[in-house]
């Protein structure tokens, strides 16, 4: 094994500082998009080195909660990949539709746009009254603007053209209100969806679910927790539960693939055995 390089015992050292004050955990992040993502915030803070940048984030707690800007990343849109939402639509709705009522867990839920999407999907399938929809990330800012459901206007057009072709039966705007600059979503959904603080680094299994949503998560996650993550999702779910996982993600690596059947390979939805 190679010598650690000084920028490899920095990293290290501010990732055991960070989880020491703030007990937020990155030591299992993949680590080539952990550099990348800090040597961005070392521009940010205009700061020489990760130890300068340790040191600014142990002593300065806003210092930190702007750095989780960085280390986490909030890329989002609603009915992101379209297909999976169709797949959702048209071949586990149907089963959850036998149910008298359903939980749905969408854990890293970002900025929120697929919670929302989740909540527009079921109003339309004529489930939301019978379901609750619990939305988690470790980004408490993230969370805020997810809680609010307010997004720029001019990103409506993908929305909207992501939204028809996952099988929309209406038109995207019946499910928000537009202003000038926003479009702001309909707040009958909102009573169905709770935002929440939870992380799959650190905490336990958050409620037991009949569907659960992890999309483009996994990725940042080194292999063991990817495997604690998919732990926690599994042990969330009741049985024949299903996992939906990100068109770049899949199970066949983590140590769980066997307690899963695949039920829509294409969209990485696997069925709980
Ligand atoms: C790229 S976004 C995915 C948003 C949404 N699921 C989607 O596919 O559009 C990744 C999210 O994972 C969250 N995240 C990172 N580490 C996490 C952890 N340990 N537990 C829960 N969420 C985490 C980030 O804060 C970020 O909001």
């Amino acid at each position: 094994m190679s010598e650690p390089t000084p920028e490899d015992v920095e990293l290290n050292v501010l990732l055991d500082a960070i989880y020491q004050r703030y007990h937020y955990d990155f030591r299992k992040y993949s680590e080539a998009s952990l550099r990348r993502r800090v040597a961005t915030a070392l521009l940010h803070f205009r700061v020489a080195s990760i130890s300068r940048l340790q040191e600014k984030v142990l002593h300065e707690p806003r210092a930190f909660t702007e750095l989780l800007g960085f280390l986490t990343v909030q890329v989002s849109d609603m009915f992101r990949d379209p297909t999976y939402f169709k797949s959702l639509r048209e071949q586990v709705l149907p089963y959850l539709r036998t149910y008298p009522t359903f939980k749905v867990w969408v854990a890293g839920c970002s900025t929120g746009e697929e919670a929302w999407s989740m909540a527009i999907l079921l109003a339309e399938e004529g489930l939301l009254d019978r379901s609750l929809i619990y939305a988690t990330d470790i980004n408490p800012e993230a969370l805020r603007t997810a809680e609010e459901g307010v997004y720029a206007l001019e990103r409506f057009a993908l929305f909207s053209a992501n939204y028809q072709a996952s099988g929309g039966k209406r038109s995207l705007s019946s499910w928000y209100h537009a202003s000038s600059r926003a479009g702001l979503l309909d707040r009958s959904l909102k009573k169905h969806i709770l935002f929440s603080d939870h992380s799959l680094a650190t905490d336990s299994v958050f409620a037991e679910v009949e569907l659960a949503s992890c999309r483009n998560v996994l990725i940042y996650f080194d292999k063991d927790l990817q495997n604690r993550a998919v732990g926690l999702l599994r042990d969330s779910l009741r049985r024949k539960g299903f996992l939906g996982l990100g068109s770049k993600e899949s199970l066949r690596f983590t140590a769980h693939s066997a307690t899963f059947a695949d039920f829509v390979p294409q969209d990485r939805i696997y069925q709980r055995l």
